[in-house]
């Protein structure tokens, strides 16, 4: 199996040897997914969809855009003038199906902002608007964060899980960071103190929390990184709603006892794997979401908790369905149609395994999306949070 990127590989030896020997699963990460040139998301090539490495829900159907659509609508006509700002927007084909269908129902928003962290993806996306949106793509705008005070919704999906995560080993006396070193021509792990006092404090936190304690040998991660990402989002947000849709779940079944290897996940090439020591800068690694701990940190910024449930549960309450409406079952189009419904909502694929957390400020109209099935109470947020 390669190594990976050889510039790549490079860039992490060199950051190896800076640090002494090994750097953290949340520095291997970061520098795999977005060293600049040679990174897996800030390389040229093509990653999303049938011909990359994996496909997610809005490359996988219009479908989500159009029902995320219906949401943004109505959260749009609850907020005079409000904008939509998307982070980490992928191919751009969220953005672009999410414009059409808001212009169609006549509910644009005036800014569309996109916050990507890749230059490569943000060339791919202006490419990809320019091209399926001419009449519109004069709305969208490139930002490095989203606009203080702003109105509107912000959305995500699939971000936080491809955001760098830390990993640990619990010990029969607290735990060790599991670290990234070079040895033998090779990538390997090792254990090592853990980096920095936040992290110690972010696990006691996380270990503290749960009602069960974690057996010597277990491995998991955790993610502070994301919640300073959310906890910037909920400052900047004066009037409106952040909607994250993600792989996870909240902290006790994150950290179930028998989810003992943790949520590491590694794409290429349509194969999922666990080792992201291989492969570095040529394929995905993403970890899931500790939904609890985004939640809290959203509640500390002064945000609230609007909803949490399936991608499943959201998707059909948001009209799923009524893309089958008139259409003839005999027809190759119900076939289409039908296939994408399943591969949205199916416990097996992403119905279950993908949650979409509501997050709001002055915003106190429901939400259509969430109005079916509220998941709220398995994120076992501090009683007075
Ligand atoms: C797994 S892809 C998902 C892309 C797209 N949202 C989709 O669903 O197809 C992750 C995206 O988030 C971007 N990203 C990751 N962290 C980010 C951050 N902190 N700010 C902005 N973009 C980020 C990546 O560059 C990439 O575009």
């Amino acid at each position: 199996m390669p190594l990976g990127d050889p510039g790549l590989v490079a860039r992490l030896r060199t950051a190896m040897d800076d640090a002494g020997g090994d750097i953290s699963f949340a520095e291997y990460m970061d520098l795999a997914l977005y060293a600049p040139g040679c990174g897996y998301y800030c390389g040229g090539s093509d990653l999303f969809g049938s011909g990359g490495d994996f496909v997610t829900a809005p490359e996988s159907s219009p479908l989500f855009a159009a029902c995320v659509a219906t949401q943004l609508g109505e959260i749009l006509a609850g907020i005079d003038g409000g904008d939509i700002c998307e982070l980490g927007a992928g191919s751009g084909a969220l953005a672009a199906d999410l414009l059409e269908r808001l212009a169609e129902s006549e509910c644009l928003p005036r800014r569309y902002s996109i916050v990507e962290r890749s230059a490569a993806l943000r060339e791919r996306q202006r490419a990809h608007l320019a091209l399926r949106l001419p009449g519109l793509a004069t709305r969208v705008e490139w930002l490095d964060a989203v606009p203080r005070e702003f109105c509107g919704v912000v959305l995500a999906n699939e971000v936080l899980d491809a955001t760098p995560a830390h990993r640990f080993c619990v010990r029969a006396h607290g735990f060790a960071e599991c670290r990234v070193a070079w040895r033998d021509n090779r990538f390997v792990w090792t254990q090592g103190e853990c980096s920095g006092s936040r992290l110690a404090e972010h696990l006691e936190g996380i270990l503290g929390a749960l009602d069960h304690r974690l057996p010597a040998g277990y491995v998991s991660e955790c993610a502070p990184a994301r919640q300073d990402l959310i906890a910037d989002v909920g400052a900047r947000l004066k009037h409106g709603v952040v909607l994250l849709f993600d792989y996870g779940y909240g902290r006790a079944e994150y950290y179930h006892a028998q989810r003992s290897n943790g949520t590491l996940r590694c794409f290429h090439r349509h194969r999922a794997h666990d080792d992201p020591l291989i492969l570095a800068g040529l394929q995905d690694i993403s970890v899931h979401v500790d939904f609890s701990a985004i939640a809290q940190a959203a509640l500390t910024s002064g945000l609230a908790l609007a909803g949490y449930t399936t991608q499943a549960e959201f998707l059909l309450a948001s009209g799923l369905l009524q893309a089958c409406e008139g259409v003839d079952p005999g027809t190759r189009r119900f076939a289409e149609l039908t296939a994408q419904i399943k591969r949205l909502t199916l416990p097996g694929q992403m119905g279950e395994a993908v949650k979409v957390l509501a997050l709001v400020r002055a915003y106190d109209d429901s939400l259509t999306g969430f109005a079916t099935r509220d998941l709220r109470n398995r994120l076992e947020l501090k009683v007075g949070s």
